[in-house]
């Protein structure tokens, strides 16, 4: 990892904070940058076991455990997956994709094991099992940046959600969520940790509050389009001539992709049928 090269939050907006609210904990998590460049060399067992361990380790609704780590090393597979979630090479380049699932077959099993019959396959148990899967993905990524890897989540495991379960050789029940790109990473790839909206935007006192909002949103914009974020990554809108001129920044980006929902998911069609997929993999969601 280049240190030169990796910022924390705190530093970005300027936060000074007295040392007994600070630890090496929130050093890791204010220095959080998805990085999507990887060298070859493996992961050793050992951090993959800390990894895996810390994911395991993240807080779980009832304690249910509603989700499941697939872990990722074969070749070809990696390609496949890389494949179905919008060619994105840096899937390739990592030596371990971890997948994570949201998962009920588990609780269904043992609830028929039990001899009892399974009635939870509610949309608040699709919920819970996505929180669940969630968490233990961000405590991993948590997990590898403290051990200096570099780690990316891969949302775009979605993109194909039959597919992925065929590859990944899921069971009714379980859902490819997200997955995450774990290795050493590449020199080069950083860019400095992304700038985030203003604090007054996203966290409020007591009670939600958009006062300033569109002061705070111009402030983001600003600083979007001084670095030059999007260049290249503009979001078209069918019939309509680009302009030049026009302030690109965060609020129009986010906004163009707002206007379809199948520009969320970054590329045409995808996930458009995800009720009835899900509902064909043992979500009833109602
Ligand atoms: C659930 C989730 C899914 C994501 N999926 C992808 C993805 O498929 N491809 C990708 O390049 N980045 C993906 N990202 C990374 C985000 O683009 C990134 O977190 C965001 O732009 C903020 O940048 P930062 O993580 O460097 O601060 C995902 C992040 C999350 C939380």
């Amino acid at each position: 990892m280049d240190r030169k090269l990796v910022r924390s939050r705190l530093e970005l907006e300027g936060i000074r904070l007295p040392a007994f609210a600070l630890n090496p904990v929130i050093e890791v998590l204010t220095q959080h940058e998805s990085v999507r460049g990887f060298q070859s060399t493996q992961l050793p067992e050992a951090a993959l076991k800390s990894i895996l361990t810390a994911a395991r380790s993240a807080p779980t609704s009832s304690n249910l455990q509603a989700y499941s780590i697939i872990v990722v090393r074969d070749e070809r597979r990696k390609r496949r997956i890389s494949e179905l979630s919008g060619n994105q090479a840096f899937i390739c380049d990592s030596p371990v994709m971890l997948v994570f699932c949201a998962d009920i077959y588990r609780l269904k099993y043992i609830t028929e094991r039990q001899g009892h019959s399974f009635k939870a396959d509610t949309l608040e148990m699709f919920l819970l099992a996505s929180v669940d899967a969630a968490l233990a993905m961000q405590n991993a990524l948590v997990a590898a940046e403290s051990l200096r890897l570099g780690a990316v989540p891969v949302g775009s495991v979605r993109n194909h959600p039959a597919e992925m379960a065929e590859e990944l050789g899921l069971p009714e029940g379980v859902y490819a969520l997200v997955g995450l790109s774990v290795g050493y990473e590449r020199k080069g790839v950083r860019r400095g940790g992304k700038p985030r909206l203003p604090e007054r935007i996203t966290v409020h006192e007591e009670q939600y509050s958009a006062a300033g909002l569109d002061e705070d949103l111009a402030a983001y914009d600003a600083e979007m389009i001084s670095r030059r974020t999007y260049d290249g990554r503009r979001v078209s809108i069918a019939g309509e001539p680009e302009s030049a001129e026009l302030d690109y920044g965060w609020c129009e980006h986010t906004a163009r992709r707002c206007t379809r929902p199948e520009t969320i998911a970054a590329s045409s069609s995808l996930r458009e049928n995800l009720r009835e997929v899900l509902e064909r993999r043992g979500f009833s969601l109602r």
